[in-house]
């Protein structure tokens, strides 16, 4: 299959090309779509045949749900969801269009193949104009999960996207590349209290500050065991992972880097913050940005991991922002393609 790429940097003037992709999404096509968190590849949600196909081009496990893609306008909530607890509307509109994926009871019109069989939905309102204009004229919601090749890292430029998905769907949607860099932050609302299933591009400290106590599913935090099961199915797989084994070192920049270059030859591959760029002569480096900036580092953390696989090295060293804002987000993506190999250096300074 030949795959159309659409440019559309903004809504203005291209309203031929976004009618065209609604047009292709109403017919049950696949088109990837821009959001400001990573790219989704794009299927009518209602629409079983059509999500099938989403699994195929990805080749993702069947078990592992959808999140759909809804305008923002509350009024598509009700629609595909149930006993919708007043905090989701709450939430829905502080922080509509935006990164949080809300996980609740689904309407029986959402079908199981969206669900993977589950009751529940995931749903959430992308913050991305183009996206929004093209949901919209579609007239039903767009499931979507990240672009990628089941597996790989997710893609946050539409070249990335065709690297993987490439022949295989109708048409990408160019929209530039994505503001934020990491997926949404999933939070689940049918239990008390709301717990966090994967941290995103919403910092948890913003949703604190709304909901008060939100726990934490231990697939955040470290590895499922055999015959666990995380509660976002997708948690379970192994995830964003370079072809070269990635160690992650977490602790004070100036000893993880130290750590890092007594180990680094020209065969090791580097993701470093910006400041230590020089540290590591024989090896190849990557910036995840700057050590306080991590908005700069959640927008380089996919494409950082994607790069290796262009270069011969055989391992791969990380180092880790901490865990606040956008951080815990940074750290999660970063442990996970690391298999949660994580060295750990306490204290301060070399
Ligand atoms: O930012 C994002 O969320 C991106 C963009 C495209 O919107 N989408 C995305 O989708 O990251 P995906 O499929 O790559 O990740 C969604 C995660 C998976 O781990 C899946 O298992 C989980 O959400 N999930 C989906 N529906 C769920 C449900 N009903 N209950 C629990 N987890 C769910
Ligand atoms: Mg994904």
């Amino acid at each position: 299959m030949k795959t159309e790429l659409l440019t559309i940097p903004c809504v203005a003037g291209h309203e031929e090309e976004i009618a065209h992709a609604a047009a292709l999404l109403r017919e049950g096509a696949l088109v990837a779509l821009p959001t400001e968190t990573v790219y989704g590849l794009g299927a009518d949600a209602l629409n079983g045949a059509a999500v099938a196909g989403i699994y195929e081009a990805k080749g993702r496990p069947s078990d592992n749900p959808l999140i759909i893609h809804v305008p923002n306008d509350l009024s598509w909530l009700s629609r595909y969801c149930r006993d919708v607890p007043e905090l989701a509307w709450r939430l829905a509109e502080r922080f509509w269009p935006g990164p949080l994926t809300m996980i609740l009871r689904r309407d029986p019109c959402v079908p199981d193949r969206t669900t993977g069989g589950l009751d529940t939905v995931g749903v959430r309102c992308p913050d991305h104009p183009v996206t929004e204009a093209i949901i919209r004229a579609a007239g039903h919601p767009i499931a979507a999960p990240s672009a990628n090749t089941s597996g790989r890292p997710s893609c946050t430029t539409a070249a990335e996207v065709l690297e993987d998905v490439g022949g295989k769907i109708a048409a990408v949607v160019d929209g530039g590349p994505c503001a934020v860099g990491v997926e949404s932050t999933i939070l689940d609302l049918t239990v008390t209290p709301p717990r966090l299933l994967r941290p995103g591009g919403m910092p948890l400290e913003d949703l604190r500050a709304v909901c008060g106590e939100i726990d934490l599913d231990p697939a955040v935090l470290r590895l499922m065991g055999e015959g666990e099961r995380p509660r976002a199915p997708g948690m379970k797989y192994r995830h964003y992972a370079p072809h070269a084994p990635v160690t992650v070192v977490t602790g004070d920049p100036d000893r993880t880097a130290a750590y890092i270059a007594a180990r680094a030859d020209g065969k090791t591959g580097v993701i470093c913050f910006e400041e230590y760029r020089e540290r590591f002569p024989w090896s190849v480096v990557v910036s995840l940005g700057p050590v306080s900036d991590k908005g700069e580092q959640a927008r380089h953390v996919f494409s950082d991991l994607r790069f290796f696989d262009q270069t011969g090295v055989q391992q791969i060293f990380a180092q880790c922002p901490d865990p606040d804002g956008l951080g815990f987000a940074v750290a999660n993506r970063l442990k996970k393609a690391a298999g949660f190999h994580v060295i750990e250096l306490e204290g301060e300074g070399p």
